[in-house]
């Protein structure tokens, strides 16, 4: 069971300082929230710990392995995945394309070589193929496996980012607001999925604006504002919190 421990992390832009001084542990088999206002550092964390953007200051280890300074593909390797915010998949290939792109993080055969079926590819494709329709299946989205991911409805796009997140069969997924522009009864299908992933033994970083989605589904939530730790706890302790309460209601 590994565990990503974040500590002491800091990184500034320029001046301005975007995340400081956060540590954080996000263990294997739970839910850890992650939430605080617009411009937060929310995203920076995730940006921080996935190799994309480098600490200012700080260390990021999970397990024994120290990623502070790893790049990207070297987080990827070891088992850590995350989806955007911003939805980003090929419009204009299938929604059971979109999700083998994620296999290909821990395969050998190029992406593109696998998905333009070349022959030493084929066997393989075969069997991700097999996968991503077993994914598909999981988020209730089997008949859409041949849709033009770019025509399907936003909440949709959101179980494909989610999905080809899944499909590299990591350790540990940072989740950034999966759930963003989707009604109660979509959000509630979505969490319990993210649910049955910790119950299987995922360690999950969910940052979502929904206290109440957040809350439900959370052992343990860490609260951000201006790129500072202000509060972590139990949910309920989070909620009843002087400076979260302020921090949302702006008192
Ligand atoms: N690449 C960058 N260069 C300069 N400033 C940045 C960069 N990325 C983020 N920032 C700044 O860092 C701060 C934190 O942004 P971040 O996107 O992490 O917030 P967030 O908590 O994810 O917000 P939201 O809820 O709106 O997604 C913001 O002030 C943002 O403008
Ligand atoms: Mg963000």
């Amino acid at each position: 069971m590994t565990t990503l421990a974040i500590d002491h992390v800091s990184k500034n832009f320029g001046g301005v300082s975007a995340v400081s001084d956060i540590s954080m542990q996000v263990p294997a088999g739970r839910i850890t929230g992650l939430i605080g206002p617009n411009g937060a550092g929310k995203t920076t964390l995730i940006n921080l710990i996935t190799g994309i953007l480098t600490v200012s200051g700080g260390s990021i280890r999970f397990g024994t392995q120290d990623l502070t300074r790893a790049p990207a593909h070297m987080v990827a390797r070891a088992g850590i995945t995350r989806t955007f915010q911003n939805i980003r998949l090929l419009a204009e290939a299938s929604v059971v394309d979109n999700v083998m792109i994620g296999f290909y993080r821990r395969e050998t055969t190029s992406t593109f070589a696998s998905l333009l079926g070349l022959p030493a590819a084929r066997g393989e494709t075969g069997t991700l193929r097999a996968r991503a329709l077993t994914l598909l299946e999981r988020f209730g989205m089997a008949h859409l496996a041949e849709h033009e991911a770019g025509g399907l409805a936003y909440g949709h796009q959101r179980r494909v980012e989610t999905m080809r997140a899944l499909a590299s069969d990591p350790a540990l997924i940072l989740l950034d607001e999966p759930v963003a522009g989707m009604n109660d009864i979509e959000a509630g299908e979505l969490g319990q999925i993210f649910a049955g992933l910790a119950r299987d033994g995922m360690g999950v970083l969910l940052i979502e604006h929904n206290v109440r989605f957040v809350t439900s589904l959370c052992h343990h939530i860490y609260v951000l504002d201006s790129g500072r730790m202000i509060a972590s706890g139990t949910p309920a302790e989070v909620v009843s919190n002087p400076a979260v309460i302020a921090a949302y209601l702006g008192t």
